[in-house]
C-alpha cells in the first residue's frame, strides 16, 4: 500500500500548479504560456530563420492578453506584391471588433509572394516549412490553444491557405477561409484523387468568398496571373467530396440573399454542418469583401459589398475546433 500523505501532497501540488497556470475548464496551452509580453494590443514585428532563409512576420495580441490563458491563433496571408501589414489593414482583423480574444499572425511572403504561382520566389515545400517553423516559434513564445489555430488569406495568399489545407501542415489547423482565392496548386481535379491535394484529415472545414465579376481570378476559372485556376464551383465540389460528401451536390444548401445578388452555399459532409461554405457576390471584383470601404475595394474600382468577409471568416472559425 502507498503511503497516503506524500501522495496527497503530490496531488494537491499538481492541482495547485494546474489551477494557477490554466483556469479550470480551459484548454491546455502551449509552452509559451506564462511568458510575459509587453505592448499588447500593438502589432509587433519579428523574424525567424527557416531552412537558412530569414523570414518575417508580425503578431498582434489582444490588449487584454493574459499570459496564462490559451488563445486561438489566426494566420493571415497577404495577396501578391504585398506584406502582412496590407492584409492587416484591409481586413482590420487585429481590431477588437473582430478578434478581442484571438492572436493574429501576419507572415510575409518572400518577394511579396506565396508559393504556388509561376512568379513565386519560394517553392511550395519551402513555404510550407516556413509555416511549420512559424507555428513552432509562436507556440514556444506565446500562449496558444493548439486546437484552435486557423488560416485565412486573400488572392494568392488565399490560394496558399488552400495549399496548406491540401498538405500535411494542414493537420495543425482547425479551419481555413479564403477571400478571392487564386487556386494555382489545386486546379487539376476532378476528385478523386488529385495528387496535388491530400488533406491531412477529413472532414476539414473550408470557406471561400468570391466575386462573380472578378477580372483577375475568374469565377469560371482559366488562366490567371500566376497560372491556371479551377472554376470556383468545381473546386468547392472537390472539397465537398474530400470532406465525405458522395457527390458535389449532395449535402448542399443554397440561400439567396440581398435580393438575389449574394449567394451562400453550405454543405453538410462527414456529419459536420457547414464544413464547406461559399459566398458568391455577383457584382464583386477582386477584393476582400467589406461593408466598410477597404483599400482592396478601392483598388478594384468598386464600392462596398453587402457582406463583410472578416465577420464571416471569424464566425466560421468560431464554429470549429481541431478534433
Ligand atoms: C532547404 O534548403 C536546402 C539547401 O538550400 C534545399 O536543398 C532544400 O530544398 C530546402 N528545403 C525546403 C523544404 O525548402
Ligand atoms: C503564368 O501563367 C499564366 C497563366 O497560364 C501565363 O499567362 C503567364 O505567362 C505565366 N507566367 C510565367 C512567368 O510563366
Ligand atoms: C430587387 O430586384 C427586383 C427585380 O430586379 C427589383 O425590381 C427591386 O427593386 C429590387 N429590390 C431592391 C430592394 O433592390
Amino acid at each position: 500500500m502507498l503511503p497516503l500523505a506524500p501522495l496527497l501532497s503530490l496531488l494537491c501540488a499538481s492541482v495547485a500548479v494546474g489551477a494557477s497556470a490554466v483556469a479550470r475548464g480551459s484548454p491546455a496551452g502551449t509552452a509559451g504560456c506564462g511568458t510575459t509580453h509587453f505592448f499588447n494590443g500593438l502589432t509587433q514585428y519579428h523574424s525567424l530563420t527557416s531552412n537558412g532563409t530569414t523570414r518575417h512576420y508580425s503578431i498582434h495580441l489582444p490588449s487584454s492578453y493574459d499570459k496564462n490563458k490559451p488563445y486561438p491563433l489566426v494566420l493571415g496571408f497577404h495577396g501578391s506584391s504585398g506584406i502582412g501589414l496590407f492584409f492587416e489593414l484591409d481586413t482590420r482583423l487585429s481590431s477588437s471588433d473582430y478578434t478581442p480574444d484571438k492572436i493574429m499572425l501576419y507572415p510575409d511572403g518572400l518577394g511579396g509572394a506565396w508559393a504556388g504561382a509561376n512568379y513565386s520566389v519560394a517553392t511550395v515545400p519551402q513555404d510550407l516549412l516556413f509555416v511549420s517553423d512559424l507555428l513552432d516559434e509562436v507556440r514556444a513564445g506565446w500562449c496558444i490553444d493548439n486546437s484552435r489555430i486557423y488560416a485565412t488569406g486573400i488572392s494568392a495568399g488565399g490560394g496558399f491557405v488552400n495549399t496548406i489545407a491540401c498538405s500535411p501542415v494542414g493537420a495543425n489547423f482547425a479551419a481555413f477561409a479564403l477571400g478571392s482565392g487564386s487556386l494555382y496548386t489545386d486546379a487539376t481535379g476532378p476528385f478523386p484523387p488529385s495528387a496535388s491535394c491530400v488533406p491531412a484529415r477529413s472532414p476539414l472545414p473550408v470557406l471561400e468568398i468570391h466575386g462573380g465579376a472578378d477580372p483577375d481570378v475568374h469565377y469560371a476559372g482559366g488562366p490567371g496571373e500566376g497560372g491556371i485556376e479551377p472554376a470556383i464551383p468545381d473546386w468547392l465540389g472537390w472539397w465537398a467530396q474530400r470532406n465525405g460528401c458522395a457527390t458535389p451536390d449532395v449535402g448542399k444548401t443554397v440561400e439567396d440573399l440581398f435580393n438575389g445578388t449574394v449567394h451562400h452555399w453550405s454543405w453538410t459532409c462527414g456529419g459536420v454542418p457547414g464544413v464547406v461554405q461559399h459566398w458568391k457576390v455577383d457584382d464583386m471584383k477582386h477584393c476582400w469583401a467589406s461593408t466598410t470601404l477597404d483599400l482592396t475595394e478601392i483598388a478594384a474600382g468598386q464600392g462596398t459589398t453587402p457582406i463583410d468577409a472578416s465577420t464571416i471568416v471569424i464566425q466560421f472559425f468560431d464554429q470549429f475546433t481541431k478534433p
